[in-house]
């Protein structure tokens, strides 16, 4: 076995969610054999954490399927969009705003849950809760007391440090800043300065993925905050009945308006089977509105997540389906959402990363 032998072999496979090749993308950048082993280095789009693994077996597979018999090692280099030119949260690879355009739909619910997913994929996440009127990440997360701790920074600035929840999950809410009372009287310029509290004097340190769970609809509060917040992507949580629908296509039009891109609609509450009658499945909002409006504005249905009592409890009761081993029926479908996410977060920056590209050359 040679370098270019292997290179041929390994050249032909795939990115799984970029369907192109390694060779196509350019993506080998090191190929180096030994008598019994052979050591790769390979440029991939980010976030890696679904796909490296997935990636190695079939590398393996090729390999060995070609005769090639040797211990292999696979260096990933993850690539990132380039963060240089941004004011704040430089230290963030990924940032993804978890908005819906109607209230009360279960976008805190799936905010907080991809983000737990996330976490327990083994990214370092942040979930940052902009709801100002009606935060519900410090309940979800069990976190009612919980208040951000102001320190001072090696540059003499303060800075508020975001409460640690899990081995990698890490939180900052309006609720931690406010209290109930206080949130229902906030305008205008006070306004202005919690936001620029929590986006500008938040320490997350690095970070994989921020998770921005938006406050409900599409108006001057979102408008600001999705143009303050160097986006990757945006995700937007509606229910299947058609009232919610109308609002989807605000929401979306509103992200396609200041140029951030859609990852995906996830379409909550979408059916019911009763625990007591588990071949049943009702569709209490009405069957399929988030995939059907998904199709109509041409963005993919990152999935749909079934009503469901213990859900409402883990959510409501401070610990969230993913974030425990309670609840594996209702944390795999949190899991799956949450790799399609992974997928098409992927897909936009490469396309992103092509297109700055050209902008240089
Ligand atoms: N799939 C689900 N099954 C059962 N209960 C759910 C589900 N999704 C969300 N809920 C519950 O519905 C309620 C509303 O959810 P949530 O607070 O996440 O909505 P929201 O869209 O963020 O609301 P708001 O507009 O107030 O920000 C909560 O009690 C939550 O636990
Ligand atoms: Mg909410």
């Amino acid at each position: 076995m040679n370098v270019e032998q292997i290179k041929q072999i390994i050249g032909k496979l795939e990115d799984p969610h970029l369907g192109l090749s390694w060779s196509a993308l350019d993506a080998i950048k090191k190929i180096e054999v030994f008598d019994d082993k052979i050591i790769l280095s390979i440029d991939l789009v980010g976030p890696i954490v679904s796909v490296s693994n997935i990636i190695k077996e079939q590398i393996i597979e090729a390999l060995s399927n070609a005769g090639i018999k040797a211990n292999i090692e696979v260096t990933f280099n993850e690539i990132c969009l380039d963060r240089t030119n941004r004011q704040f949260l430089k230290e963030v690879k990924h940032i993804i705003a978890v908005a819906s355009g109607k209230g009360g739909v279960g976008k805190s619910a799936i905010a907080g849950n991809i983000a737990a997913a996330l976490s327990k994929m083994g990214l370092k996440v942040g979930l940052l809760d902009a709801d100002v009127y009606g935060p519900s990440q410090p309940t979800m997360f069990g976190l009612k007391e919980a208040k951000l701790e102001a320190i001072t920074d090696s540059h003499g600035n303060t800075v508020a440090i975001p409460i640690k929840r899990d081995e990698n999950l890490f939180i900052a809410s309006m609720g931690f800043v406010l209290n109930r009372n206080e949130a229902a009287i906030v305008r205008g310029p006070m306004l202005a300065s919690y936001f620029s509290l929590l986006f500008e004097q938040i320490e997350w340190g690095e970070l994989d993925v921020l998770v921005f769970d938006l406050p409900p609809g599409t108006g001057d509060i979102q408008l600001t905050l999705v143009q303050k917040v160097p986006l990757n992507g945006a995700v937007i949580v509606t229910t299947p009945q058609e009232i919610a629908l109308a609002d989807v296509r605000r929401s979306i039009a509103m992200f396609r308006k200041v140029n951030v891109d859609i990852l995906g609609i996830v379409e909550n509450m979408s059916y019911f089977v009763p625990p007591d009658m588990p071949d049943r499945k009702y569709y209490i909002f009405g069957k399929d509105g988030g995939k059907i409006i998904a199709y109509e504005e041409n963005v993919p249905l990152l999935g749909q997540i079934p009503l469901d009592i213990e859900m409402r409890e883990a959510n409501d009761g401070g610990e969230p389906v993913a974030l425990t081993d309670k609840y594996p029926v209702q944390a795999r479908t949190i899991k799956e959402t949450t790799l399609e996410l992974i997928k098409e977060l992927r897909k936009h920056n490469y396309e992103n990363l092509n297109k700055s590209i050209e902008i240089e050359m």
